[in-house]
């Protein structure tokens, strides 16, 4: 498995997770005391109603007395059900214990009933919440971390982990409550038949939990190990969804088959090794607990024939008792290793939330930003992690209302230096200089209410045309959208949809051309208005016509505004007030067309290339396309 940033090998202590789970269940802690308070209620119904068992096997047995006259137990049901018996009249006795015994069963199942409805209203608060919490942090993580993080891997913390976290509450909590209750009524009941007796089940107690201890060790790890495979299939799957045409056109059906069934393989391996373990807690308990019952039989045997310590009816209660305990008891078992899948999530939710947000390390203060002189870089360098200097000392200095645009090949680190402006990405050396003040002074969403990208893959949210355009603005009025849609050339394909404006654009509008796709993004880029506006090669993917029409379109949004503006063609950019030549990283030209293509340099040659493409086969196949007002030149 590919080690992402967040899916690292470090443990997070168990108490430091349960404290941290915890605060989640904090503000439910009413509910949480509900259902401990029922549950106990319960328990005692329940055991109370196995105690009236005791009359029955007097009876049986033929007893003086239905009820023993001293010790504990004869005592409490003397004083709870003593009232309804007479010796005289055992049959009429019997029955009246049957329908108190219905009555205890009956209220012990009202009470459990209740305890489950607070109980499941507690979880799904609680993982609603964590889900919230997660997903609120997740949308203010800087964009490295995106870069960093699988998406499948991220959607399976966000869906997944939470659920599973949260099974701490159902399982560890609220199950766990109702089979302590049960254990503690059943003990209190056990040690007030017969101490000695249930000192002797009680020995084989301690020796079950130390066996399972290594055991739960595993199960953590594993299920740590479960959660990341779970997220690579996830991402699998996402990825050919997404890219299904690429898939079907180089035929690679059968190759991401593989590559899915050998993740599917993996997932299933774990599983069945984590199971294997986890289910050895159940057989282990239930062998324990047999052998506890031997040694009560033979013991308590002794106690009531030899001693007469005890009575018939009492050792059969009692065993009943200890049977009745198996159960709660081997849930208890359980639980610990059921905590251990919801502890590995909890551990990869909290990798996430630990991720420093970008609200957080923001210690800018100045709110009102207003774009008013000039945008600076000085000495500017980034790396990206790990990875070789993408930008390497670059300064320059763009005005406002000037059309700033960036050439160089593939790599040469355009993206890069955009990505710094509305601060997607922080200098590693020199700094950014908005009107004098560093952008790292400046409040992120102040800054970035002051820039606008349209980039080559639009994004599109399967949303209306109308919310897709307001994306920026939700409140601009149907005037201002018509407005915006008129400039970007958008107006006429989006009056002829099906629904206009409230036309549906599917999962990232997929229903329309990329033309189209384009001339909404910068509809909506217009409707938000900002003063620095990016475009990264947004006419890059576009045939002729539609490029016209972009390019018409980006002409109205360059009035007024500084515009940086990124594009292969150098047509686009030939009329832009400064142009900046970046080759691998660097700076190594700066000035307008006329100038740069004077001077003969690195801006000159890429011209010629473009220019002697054209000469070459006009038609250009890949759609690298020189209009005509560039052959000029
Ligand atoms: N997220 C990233 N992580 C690591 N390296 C990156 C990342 N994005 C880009 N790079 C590298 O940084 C350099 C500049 O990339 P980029 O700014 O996208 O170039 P351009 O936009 O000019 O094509 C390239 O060498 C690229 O491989
Ligand atoms: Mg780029």
């Amino acid at each position: 498995m590919s080690a992402t940033a967040t899916t690292g090998t470090h443990r997070t202590p168990t108490a430091q997770l349960w404290r941290r789970l915890w605060r989640f269940v904090g503000p439910h802690k009413g509910k949480l005391v509900a259902v401990v308070v029922l549950n106990a209620a319960a328990a005692v119904a329940d055991v109370f109603s196995f105690t009236l068992l005791v009359p029955f096997f007097n009876a049986f047995f033929k007893s003086d007395a239905l009820l023993p006259a001293t010790g504990t137990i004869g005592t409490l049901l003397n004083a709870t059900i003593g009232f309804l018996l007479d010796e005289q009249d055992r049959m009429g006795s019997l029955r009246n214990v049957l329908l108190i015994v219905i009555a205890a069963v009956t209220l012990k199942n009202a009470l459990v009933w209740l305890a489950g409805q607070v109980g499941v209203t507690l979880q799904e608060f609680v993982v609603r919440d964590l889900r919230n919490a997660l997903y609120a942090h997740l949308l203010r993580l800087p964009l490295p971390w995106f870069t960093r993080n699988k998406v499948g891997q991220v959607i399976a913390r966000v869906l997944n982990d939470t659920a599973t976290a949260n099974t701490v509450v159902t399982e560890l909590v609220t199950r766990s409550l109702w089979s302590g209750a049960q254990v503690i009524a059943t003990l209190v009941a056990m040690f007030t038949t017969s101490w000695r007796l249930s000192l002797a089940a009680l020995v084989i107690a301690p020796v079950t939990i130390g066996a399972i201890q290594p055991v739960l060790r595993k199960l953590r790890k594993g299920y740590r190990r479960l959660g990341n495979e779970q997220g690579e299939m996830t991402s699998l799957v996402q990825e050919v969804v997404s890219g299904v045409r690429l898939v079907k056109s180089y035929r690679a059906e059968a190759r991401e088959d593989a590559k899915f069934t050998a993740r599917n393989e993996a997932y299933a391996k774990g599983f069945v090794r984590v199971g294997r373990l986890a289910l050895l807690s159940g057989p282990v308990t239930e062998t324990l607990g047999t052998f506890t019952a031997v040694i009560i039989l033979w013991y308590g045997a002794q106690l009531v024939l030899k001693e007469g310590a005890l009575t018939g009816a009492e050792l059969l209660v009692f065993l009943v008792q200890v049977m009745r305990l198996l159960q709660p008891l081997k849930q208890l078992s359980q639980a610990p290793s059921a905590a251990q899948q919801s502890l590995a999530s909890a551990e990869r939710i909290f990798d996430v939330l630990d991720a420093p947000s970008e609200t957080a390390n923001d210690r800018g203060t100045r709110t009102a930003a207003v774009f008013a002189q000039s945008l600076a870089f000085e000495g500017v360098g980034f790396r990206y992690d790990g990875g070789a200097a993408a930008l390497t000392d670059v300064t320059f200095c763009a005005r406002k209302g000037e059309v700033v645009a960036l050439v160089g090949a593939s790599g040469a680190g355009k993206s890069t230096l955009v990505d710094l402006i509305p601060r997607f990405l922080d200098p590693t050396h020199g700094r950014i200089l908005l009107d004098g003040v560093d952008l790292r002074d400046i409040r992120l969403d102040a800054l970035r209410s002051l820039t606008g990208i349209v980039s080559q893959d639009t994004v599109l949210f399967n949303d209306t045309v109308r919310a897709n355009v307001a994306f920026g603005r939700p409140d601009a009025t149907p005037a201002q959208l018509a407005a915006a849609a008129q400039a970007a050339n958008a107006l006429a394909f989006i009056e002829a949809l099906p629904q206009g404006w409230d036309t549906n654009l599917g999962e990232r509008g997929t229903r329309l051309s990329g033309g189209q796709r384009q001339r909404l993004a910068i509809a909506r880029a217009l409707v938000s208005d900002p003063p620095i506006l990016i475009l990264d090669e947004a006419t890059s993917a576009l045939d002729v016509e539609s490029e016209r029409l972009v390019q018409e379109a980006i002409d109205r949004l360059l009035v007024g505004r500084t515009v940086f503006v990124i594009a292969h063609r150098l047509a686009t950019i030939q009329h832009a007030d400064r142009i900046l030549v970046l080759d691998g990283g660097s700076l190594v030209e700066e000035g307008s067309h006329a100038t740069l293509l004077a001077r003969g340099g690195a801006y000159a040659r890429l011209h010629a290339l473009q220019f002697d493409r054209r000469r070459a086969d006009p038609t250009d196949a890949d759609g690298e396309v020189m209009p005509a007002a560039a052959a000029v030149d």
